[in-house]
This record gives structure tokens, sequence and C-alpha cells, in this order.
């Protein structure tokens, strides 16, 4: 028997994740997006990435007729951004400056707000449960580098880089 949903909730909790805002365009060529934190580095060779959109996801029409993302990892200071993306509002990129991927089809990179951005075209989209996944083949990206943004219990906070222990030696 499957566990109850609050017990799922506590565990899937317990996970601290960064945030990504995946955006996209809708039939008009209008800005959509959301926030997320179910992202996979699915596959180096060839490069893959996989989210999971919630089917009741206002982007999810978008992301399935346009076929391209960007995957937006958010900078350190951009909670403000994330809570916004997070929201049901009409008007995500109003105050937002964004630039059209030429290899996501026009689909919003949000540079200021990212430590790094990833441009992917839909290979695969996948039903499950009360999601959707999608994976997309990495077309083109930058990583800027700075602290990333990370969520923890329904709170946002920077990477705490002053407090870890030395980098683990490569194998
Ligand atoms: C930290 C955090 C992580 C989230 N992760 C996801 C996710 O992985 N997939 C998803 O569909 N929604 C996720 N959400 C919820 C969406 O951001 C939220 O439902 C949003 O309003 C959807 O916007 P839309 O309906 O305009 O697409 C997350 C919310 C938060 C606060």
């Amino acid at each position: 028997m499957p566990v109850p949903r609050d017990l799922y909730r506590r565990i899937s909790g317990s996970f601290p994740t960064g945030v990504v805002i995946v955006a996209t365009l809708d039939a008009e060529g209008r800005p959509r997006g959301l926030l997320t934190q179910a992202y996979l580095g699915l596959s180096t060779e060839p490069p893959l990435m996989l989210i999971a959109l919630d089917a009741t996801s206002r982007t999810l029409p978008a992301l399935r007729q346009h076929g391209a993302f960007v995957l937006n990892f958010l900078r350190a200071g951009s909670e403000d951004l994330a809570t916004l993306f997070a929201s049901k509002s009409d008007e995500k990129f109003r105050d937002v400056r964004w630039s059209p991927s030429p290899e996501a089809r026009g689909a919003p990179i949000i540079r200021d707000a990212c430590v790094a951005y990833a441009a992917c075209n839909v290979t695969q989209t996948i039903e499950a449960g009360d999601h959707w996944l999608f994976v997309g083949s990495v077309e083109a990206g930058e990583a800027f580098g700075g602290t990333p943004l990370m969520y923890y219990r329904r709170r946002y906070a920077p990477w705490p880089e002053e407090r870890l222990a030395p980098p683990i030696e490569e194998a």
C-alpha cells in the first residue's frame, strides 16, 4: 500500500534543492514560466536534463506546444523572483529582463537571476502520476558561477559556502 500524502511530503521535504525557473513561450509567443525544484541532470553523453511539471501548471500547455525551454538556475538574491514564479500571476515576466534563446526557439533566458542556464529541446514527454516529465536535449548554456539559491522546508537560503568542508578529491 502506498504511503499517505503527508508522509510522502515529509520524506520529499527532507531533501534540500536548488531552484530553477523553467521558461518557454506560449502559442502567441508570450513568455511563460514557473518555479521548479524537480530537476535532474539526467545524462552527460548525450547531454539531457529532466524536469517535472504538475498537470495543473498553466505553463504546461505552452511547454508541450513549444517543445523547447530554458532552465534558469537561480542565484542567491533571487528570492522575490522565485516567489513570483511560484505564483499563478499572468504577468510573471512584466518586470523581468530576459533574452530569447536561439537554441530553444526563443524561450527566455533570465541572465541577471542565474548562476547558470541551459537551453533545451524536448526529446521525450512522459505522463507520470499527477506530473508530466520532460526530457530535454541541452543545446546551449552558460555557467556564470556565484552563489546558488536553495530551498528547504518552505524557506529559501543562499548555499552556505563559508560553512562547507573542503572539497572531496575527485576519484
Ligand atoms: C520551491 C518550489 C518548488 C516547486 N517545484 C515545482 C516543480 O518541480 N514542478 C511543478 O510543476 N511545480 C513546482 N512548484 C509549484 C509551481 O511553481 C506553482 O504551482 C506555480 O504557480 C505554477 O505556475 P503556472 O501554473 O503559471 O505554471 C514549486 C514551487 C516551489 C515554491
